[in-house]
């Protein structure tokens, strides 16, 4: 399945984030979306006016950006899978390098809040991405491969379909680094062939994501197994989100 889902991450008040939805919403024709699925991931607090927003429109779905494994208590500042299903939302970011980065999450973590996810029936965008030390010592695809397979401990094949994996190089994340397409395909491929090993899963979708542009995505989108991209800084832009949904469609 072709995917693209656009990070709003920490941006934009009600209103701007209402008004880029709508710029979305308006550039984006049954035609110009063919079959890639496409989600938008806002802050929180904007995530009842995008699902609302978006009622009579099957094209777009909603992920939040994070979620809390447990399903409800004393975790203050935090919002549960439960929550968010009870919102409406579709999908959740899990283990983005930005929370691992700043607010610690680990492999365990991911993989508690993937299980979490999967029980209230969101779809999981499980975030993997080596730093550029991991990169430059050679040893970047199985110590991707091992963030993965923690996170995904446990869970039969079945239940992977429903999972969606970002490959994120830590480097490539809001740098204007990319990958080359070659870098994307080879690290791409590895985790296609472990999931298949090791849990029987050969239909996940696997989304790129690192200064993902129009500039730059034709190539990483034709990649046999690119399967899309997770798209932070040019999530922003209505217009870059449009394209890269078009090139996606025609990749
Ligand atoms: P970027 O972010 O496109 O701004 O590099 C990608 C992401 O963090 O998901």
């Amino acid at each position: 399945m072709k995917l693209l889902a656009g990070n709003w991450k920490m941006n934009n008040s009600l209103e701007e984030g209402a008004d880029l939805m709508e710029a979305i919403v308006e550039g984006l024709s049954a035609q110009v979306v063919g079959d890639v699925r496409v989600v938008v991931a806002p802050p929180f607090l904007q995530l009842p006016q995008i699902v609302h927003g978006l009622w009579e429109n099957a094209h777009i779905a909603v992920a939040a950006q994070n979620g809390h494994a447990a399903e409800g208590g004393a975790y203050t500042g935090e919002v549960s899978m439960a929550m968010l299903r009870d919102a409406e939302v579709d999908a959740v970011i899990l283990g983005h390098s930005e929370r691992r980065q700043f607010f610690g999450e680990t492999d365990q973590d991911v993989a508690d809040k993937v299980k979490a996810a999967l029980k209230h029936q969101l779809i999981p965008i499980v975030c993997v991405g080596e730093v550029l030390a991991q990169r430059q010592a050679g040893t970047y695809l199985e110590d991707v491969w091992a963030q993965l397979h923690t996170a995904l401990n446990g869970l039969s094949g079945d239940s992977l379909s429903d999972c969606v994996i970002a490959y994120e190089p830590i480097w490539a994340i809001g740098t204007g680094e990319v990958a080359t397409p070659a870098q994307a395909q080879e690290m791409h491929a590895y985790l296609r062939a472990q999931l298949k090993a090791t849990f029987g899963a050969d239909d996940m979708s696997i989304v790129y994501g690192g200064s993902c542009k129009p500039s730059n995505a034709e190539e990483i989108f034709a990649q046999p197994d690119v399967d899309g991209g997770l798209i932070g800084g040019a999530s922003l832009v209505a217009d870059d989100f449009i394209a890269l949904v078009k090139l996606l469609n025609q990749a």
